[in-house]
């Protein structure tokens, strides 16, 4: 261990200096209070062995300076009257031990030492194991997916996770963009550093300013005291800035300044700040689309995404739910064994506008209903109805001895998948197996529709 020896008797310190050296130690020695302070100052030593009695700074004074200053070094105190009072006291205030200075008090401290250094050996490897199992919860081990899409997304997030590079993750709500930025940090260099999350599109300009950069005393009424931002919290770790699509303009500016220069000032303040903090940024919006809008600026976006991964819609990756399915109920305490062939497959057939998410909240609410039971078609929310849209061989309905109308069953069935897509046209074509050009005629004839009625916002046009 680097240990300071401190006693106003100089001679003292350096015979207790060279004890500690013979025994393996890198020890070092100074002249009083005032010079082990300053010797702390410019160095970082494990432990500091110091005199009680000295002329002041006396060793109390040293003990509480380093405590205060330096908690990761350790302090023992040596008395030369074993004085339990004080030893008590300095107990108290933090000391790790104390010996009286009589005898062989010599190997007495370098007893204390290596109990010291075992300690500190243990919570190093503690600390390492923390968190390659905090890596393990949280990383890419977490992200389940077969398809091939999710796969190259996967790779991607492997490759960049090594480096510092800021990192763009696009996709709809639900698609797994948190789960990614998470699963980057956890395994990457900085996982045992901070993670930082804030979200651009919950606080107001003002607000989200200081929440983001801090604020300095005095910088706007209710600015009682000075409050460092999330970019210093995030310092050595990463900060993850979700609908990123929702900074404010003038926000953007002092985005880019610190992506381009690492600086930033506090609200109210004229200091630059350095922060060394990983950008991971996630949106579910068009940015390209907001820089032609100019609601974006063209220059941020150029910096934010040097490294792009797009994570798919559920329903562009059906292979995926298998294994999502599994990993969720798994996550209930559940196991795969726990749902029926049909309500999987209705699952895949499913087009989840809300994606992974939705799935998950779907198969909660399944695992309520279904009790100790599988999970079965009529568990899930999407299968209720007239005629439950399972698998072709278990839905056809018997007509009943009235008879019934097909043009009102008809029309009720696109009313209920017009409502279960949110409208969404290319959506519920899909769902009744009909082209969107069917659709569209069709729900003319029922009504639904103006002839030749344009698109609605929010309606892609993906034509078949
Ligand atoms: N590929 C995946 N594997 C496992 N769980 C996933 C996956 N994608 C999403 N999830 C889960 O779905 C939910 C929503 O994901 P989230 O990351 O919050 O989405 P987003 O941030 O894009 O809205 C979370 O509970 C997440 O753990
Ligand atoms: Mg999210």
């Amino acid at each position: 261990m680097k240990v300071l020896v401190v006693d106003d008797e100089v001679r003292n310190a350096e015979l207790t200096a060279l004890a500690l050296g013979d025994a393996g130690h890198d020890s070092a020695f100074v002249n009083g209070g005032a010079a082990a302070l300053r010797r702390l100052e410019a160095e970082r030593f494990d432990a500091v062995v110091t005199d009680l009695r000295m002329a002041p700074p006396d060793g109390l004074s040293v003990l509480d300076e380093a405590r205060r200053r330096w908690p990761e070094t350790d302090v023992i105190l040596m008395t030369a009257y074993a004085s339990m009072e004080t030893a008590r006291d300095a107990l108290k205030r933090g000391a790790q031990d104390y010996v009286s200075k009589e005898g062989d008090f010599h190997g007495e401290l370098i007893a204390i030492l290596e109990r010291l250094q075992r300690g500190r050996a243990l919570k190093s490897e503690n600390v390492r194991l923390e968190s390659t199992v905090e890596s393990l919860r949280q990383g890419l081990a977490q992200v389940v997916g077969d398809s091939a899409a999710t796969r190259a997304a996967l790779e991607l997030a492997r490759k960049v996770a090594a480096t510092d590079s800021t990192v763009l993750l696009s996709g709809e709500s639900g698609t797994g963009k948190d789960l990614f930025a998470r699963a980057i940090h956890f395994s990457s260099r900085r996982a045992a550093g901070p993670w930082v999350k804030v979200n651009c599109g919950a606080l107001p300009e003002a607000l989200l300013e200081s929440e983001l950069f801090g604020h300095e005393r005095g910088a706007f009424t209710g600015a009682v005291r000075q409050k460092a931002g999330r970019f210093e919290d995030a310092d050595r770790g990463t900060i993850f800035l979700d609908e990123i699509g929702e900074l404010p303009m003038p926000l953007q500016v002092k985005l880019l300044q610190v992506i381009e220069e690492k600086t930033f000032t506090r609200v109210g303040g004229n200091q630059p700040l350095t922060v060394d903090a990983r950008i991971i940024a996630a949106t579910n919006r068009d940015l390209d689309g907001m820089v032609r809008g100019r609601q974006f600026r063209e220059d941020l976006l150029f910096r934010l995404n040097v490294f792009p991964i797009r994570l798919p819609a559920l329903r562009d990756r059906p292979g995926d739910i298998p294994r999502l399915v599994e990993h969720i109920l798994r996550r209930h305490g559940s196991s795969e064994g726990q749902i029926t062939e049909a309500a999987l497959r209705a699952i895949e057939r499913h087009p989840f506008p809300g994606n992974v998410r939705e799935l998950e909240h779907a198969l909660e609410r399944a695992l309520i209903l279904a009790g100790s039971e599988r999970i079965a078609i009529e568990h899930l929310p999407f299968s209720s109805g007239p005629a439950a849209l399972s698998s072709v061989s278990s839905w056809v309905p018997v007509i009943p001895a009235e008879g019934l109308s097909l043009e009102t069953l008809e029309r009720e069935l696109i009313v209920q998948a017009l409502e279960r897509t949110r409208g969404n046209k290319s959506q519920a074509a899909r769902l009744l197996g009909l082209t969107r050009r069917t659709l569209y005629s069709r729900m003319e004839r029922h009504g639904l529709r103006k002839p030749g009625e344009g698109d609605e916002v929010g309606d892609e046009a993906k034509d078949d």
